[in-house]
């Protein structure tokens, strides 16, 4: 479907979260302008899954504003326009991949949902798995099925936590290219630095809650000295944060 209006813009406003007593987001903000594609970088436990499930309004911030354009994340608007991957994706273990796609397909409202199913099927190449069963699936398969159910309704706004996380080298590319030509504004996490080279040409680079760093990858490189390798530039960056 192809969308005239941009996408809207994915913003965080001095958040912070607490667990507890333990804080896992200190005063973090950013912003992503419309269509604009990002990833979410930072070693384990720095916090990425937890800024996107404040992003997608399953938690809410103990201080601060999440915003999707001019929407809090909780609100109808922002689900409407919303397409999220968790990071323990479960599609119902019991229905095919085709089930499952027309059931979240039906209940996102599109009015076309088997034409739909069918060219995400082909474009994922998810079709010999289509009357399989999820339980009898391969993890990667059911990665697969997982970005297919979040993207299904072409959401303007996408939160996906390590999408590649399972999927083989040319299925990754093949999400790579799919994930490229959507028109949203896309938040990627990941903590691998070549993955986000390779989803995004801009990164928002976190470490224990806090933000580091954001730009583009070309801007990343000059921050190194001379053919110094992007990941360990981007190791320093997070180590002086310790
Ligand atoms: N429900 C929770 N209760 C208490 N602490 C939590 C909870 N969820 C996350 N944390 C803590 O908050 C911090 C950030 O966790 P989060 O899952 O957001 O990190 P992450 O960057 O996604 O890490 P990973 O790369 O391992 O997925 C971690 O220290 C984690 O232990
Ligand atoms: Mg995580």
């Amino acid at each position: 479907m192809e969308r005239s209006t941009l996408p809207p813009s994915i913003e965080m406003n001095g958040v912070s979260k607490y667990y507890g007593d333990f804080q896992a987001l200190k005063n973090l903000s950013f912003k992503l302008e419309p269509g604009e594609r990002c990833a979410l970088l930072g070693p384990n436990g720095a916090g990425k899954t937890t800024t996107l499930k404040i992003l997608v309004g399953l938690l809410s911030p103990s201080s601060g504003e999440a915003k999707i354009g001019d929407f809090s994340p909780s609100s109808e608007d922002s689900r409407r326009m919303m397409g999220y991957l968790p990071d323990d994706a479960s599609p119902y273990r019991t229905f095919s991949v085709r089930e499952n796609m027309e059931y979240i397909g039906a209940l996102r409202g599109i009015d076309d949902v088997s034409d739909k199913v069918d060219r995400l099927l082909d474009s994922l190449q998810l079709r010999e798995y289509e009357k399989s069963k999820v339980g009898r699936l391969s993890r990667g398969n059911v990665q697969k099925l997982a970005i297919a159910l979040a993207i299904i309704h072409d959401p303007s706004v996408l939160l996906l936590d390590e999408p590649l996380n399972y999927l083989d080298i040319p299925t990754q590319e093949t999400v790579i290219e799919y994930l490229k030509n959507l028109n949203s504004t896309q938040l990627v996490s990941t903590h691998i630095m070549e993955v986000a080279t390779r989803l995004t040409d801009k990164v928002i680079m976190i470490s224990r809650g806090t933000f580091v760093w954001s730009g583009t990858l070309e801007e990343l490189k000059r921050l190194g000295k001379e053919g110094e390798p992007i990941e360990r530039i981007v190791a320093r960056m997070l180590t002086d944060v310790l």
